[in-house]
């Protein structure tokens, strides 16, 4: 059946490795499933990328090529395979725009211009603390970019992506099914939690 799986969470909290690992997990169940990613490997995501390594644009612009880029993923890959019946994982998704955009633009322009984004089936939320994120980020040696170097901007967007799976701050069209895991356990113990809260919705 296809479904629409979102993962949510602040920079380091491992929503990369998860989501292979989920996907790799229902490959094996013999599911047809896509991975994907926002921000895109499209051109919008590209530029976006660009300015994450080299900031160039207003935040306000910034919001619009989110959304934008948003927009052609939908059309492009998302509507597509779940068209088609597969299951599609996406790496963030609209509440990632909300929670980051929403920092430092307003809040309800910033729903308004992702209004026409799909409901997802489920949202899943690596929840862990900005320590913790930014530990493993510089363990991996990560490169820090734009949002990443700003602890107090991790800290408002942690709050914000609790908010959003409690059900506030969004439009009704964008409300779904929360799951909040802790993504402080064992890489083992979250991917578990995952697919048992996947499992119970497929
Ligand atoms: P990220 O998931 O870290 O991409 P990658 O792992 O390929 O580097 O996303 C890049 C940054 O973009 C991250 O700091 C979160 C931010 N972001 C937003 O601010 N708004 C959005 O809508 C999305 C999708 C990402």
């Amino acid at each position: 059946m296809a479904s629409f799986i979102v993962i949510e969470g602040i920079d380091g909290c491992g929503k990369g490795t998860q989501a292979r690992l989920l996907y790799e997990h229902l490959k094996e169940l013999g599911k047809d499933v896509v991975l994907t990613a926002e921000p895109t490997k499209g051109p919008l995501g590209k530029l976006i990328r660009e300015h994450l390594q080299d900031p160039f644009l207003d935040d306000g612009a910034l919001a619009l090529l989110f959304a934008a880029d948003r927009i052609e993923h939908l059309d492009k890959v998302v509507r597509p395979a779940l068209e088609a019946g597969k299951i599609v994982i996406s790496d963030r998704y609209v509440y990632s725009s909300i929670a980051y955009q929403g920092q430092r633009v307003d809040l309800d322009w910033v729903s308004e211009i992702n209004k026409y984004s799909d409901r997802p089936t489920i949202a899943i939320l690596l929840d862990i603390t900005v320590q913790l994120a930014q530990r493993r980020m510089k363990e991996r040696g990560d490169e820090m970019e734009y949002f990443e170097v700003d602890n107090d901007l991790q800290e408002g967007v942690r709050k914000a992506f609790i908010e959003l799976s409690r059900g506030r701050h969004l439009p009704d069209s964008l409300k779904t099914k929360w799951f909040v895991v802790d993504a402080s356990e064992r890489k083992v113990e979250i991917a578990d939690k995952i697919r048992d809260a996947v499992e119970s919705v497929l």
